[in-house]
């Protein structure tokens, strides 16, 4: 087992261990994800690809990549239960992603969010020019109900 420093909420390794997300996972990720506010736009027909991880009574975490056929990727629904934040499950489930989509082609990973940006600021993104970020990707459904002028964008090179 492993115990956080700061929380008291215990991970055992196989807990942790973030895996492709199946079918059966995408209405608890959908839920999570509404939870967090949100958009879950694009989840059901697969067109974002996710990592979780669960324990016995459900899932944790969550955070996926939609792609656009190029070497750029848009991370899209990073979000971990109340119950089980500041424990590092974000940071390990981004890490994963970031080790699968490497394989695949991927180069640079774009985020847009309104209240996290220090948090991926934390893990390496930066600041991105909105002009210089492929108009299909900011297309995504991720950002249907936003305005794109009030989204920070934030880039990570791979
Ligand atoms: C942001 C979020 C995914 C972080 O998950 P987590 O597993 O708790 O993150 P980690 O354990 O890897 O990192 C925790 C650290 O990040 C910090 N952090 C959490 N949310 C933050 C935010 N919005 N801005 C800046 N820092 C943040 C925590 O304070 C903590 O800092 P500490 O290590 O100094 O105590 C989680 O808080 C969450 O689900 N938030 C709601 C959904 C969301 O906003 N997702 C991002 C947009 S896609």
């Amino acid at each position: 087992m492993v115990r956080t420093q700061r929380h008291s909420f215990r991970l055992s390794v196989k807990t942790m261990r973030p895996r492709h997300a199946t079918t059966a996972d995408l209405l608890d990720v959908e839920a999570l994800l509404r939870s967090c506010s949100l958009p879950v736009g694009g989840i059901r027909n697969k067109a974002v690809q996710f990592h979780v991880s669960r324990d016995r009574t459900g899932l944790l975490a969550c955070a996926g990549i939609e792609m656009f056929g190029g070497s750029i990727g848009l991370l899209r629904g990073v979000a971990v239960e109340q119950r089980a934040r500041r424990a590092g499950l974000a940071a390990l489930l981004v890490s994963a992603l970031v080790a699968d989509v490497r394989l695949r082609g991927i180069d640079a990973l774009v985020v847009g969010t309104k209240a996290a940006a220090g948090y991926f600021s934390r893990l390496g993104f930066t600041l991105a020019d909105p002009a210089a970020i492929p108009l299909e990707l900011l297309a995504s459904r991720e950002f249907a109900h936003s305005v794109i002028s009030e989204t920070t964008l934030l880039k990570a090179e791979l």
